[in-house]
């Protein structure tokens, strides 16, 4: 078995990362597949998402720029077949090494490559900028999902992710394809939004997903207890998307794998 690894990026907050990365993960260990989560946001909100609390060291942070193996991070969730790498404060302070450290770049997708033996997925929750520890995601990934929530930021990001990779692409460090962009519909009511969104399905067509995520009071409910959506409040609207993404990803999924 070799792990598909996917990240999650969008450089704008709020976009839906975090999101679509613990329901997307939990759906899919659901379905019975072995799933990691790594948590790379100092943030650590898919750790707490998950129920999980954030410790002091040691932590994943230190783990990027010591010798320490990855593996001895792992820890299980309250979701049977999800397990999960935690977010610590430290992944700030942890950039400037990172940057200093020969291949910078690639030091996740080196220390990742002993664990994708023991899973079938590896998703990456990025936190929400372009820094090191992002790049060193898409560097690790085989494929990225861009969150594209009806909200003009976001969606003029989208352009920014796109180049980014290209010139990791050109530098021949990344090989990451663009697995998706997953919109969110909102309730705004502002055309102009839903406008610049059908914009981006034309341009990118085939690498948008068929499913959208709606709008869903239950997520932030989810959040606050702890557990993802898409298996605690399995028939919230927008867990039912969540399951339908999760069968559409997992369909497409053996054609980012052919670039291992
Ligand atoms: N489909 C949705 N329905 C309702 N609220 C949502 C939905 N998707 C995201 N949100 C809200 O947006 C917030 C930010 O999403 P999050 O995934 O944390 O963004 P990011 O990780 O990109 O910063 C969440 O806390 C949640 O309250
Ligand atoms: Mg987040």
């Amino acid at each position: 078995m070799t792990a598909l690894i996917t990240s999650f990026v969008n450089p704008k907050g709020g976009s839906g990362k975090t999101v679509a990365a613990v329901n997307l993960a939990a759906g899919i260990a659901d379905l019975s597949y072995k799933v990691l989560l790594i948590d790379l946001d100092a943030h650590a909100s898919a750790s707490l998402a998950l129920g999980l609390k954030k410790d002091p060291l040691p932590s994943l942070a230190g783990a990027l720029i010591a010798d320490d193996e990855l593996y001895d991070f792992i820890e299980q969730s309250a979701n049977t077949n999800l397990d999960v790498i935690k977010g610590s404060d430290d992944l700030v302070a942890v950039q400037v090494a990172l940057y200093n450290q020969k291949e910078g770049l690639l030091t996740l997708k080196r220390k990742i490559d002993d664990l994708k033996k023991i899973y079938d997925y590896i998703f990456i929750d990025c936190p929400s900028s372009f820094d090191v520890l992002t790049l060193n995601a898409l560097c690790a990934s085989h494929a990225f999902i861009v969150p594209l929530p009806c909200e003009y930021y976001s969606t003029s990001a989208l352009s920014t992710v796109v180049e980014y990779v290209n010139s990791l692409e050109e530098k021949g460090v990344c090989h990451a394809s663009l697995a998706g962009i997953l919109r969110f519909y909102g309730s705004n009511g502002v055309s102009v939004l839903n406008e610049i969104q059908n914009e981006v399905v034309k341009i990118f067509r085939k690498n948008v997903f068929k499913t959208i995520i709606p709008e869903d009071k239950c997520l932030d409910e989810s959040i606050i207890l702890g557990q993802p959506l898409v298996t605690n409040m399995p028939e919230s609207s927008a867990a039912k998307a969540f399951k339908k993404l999760c069968a559409e990803f997992i369909y497409k999924s053996p054609f980012w794998l052919r670039f291992d």
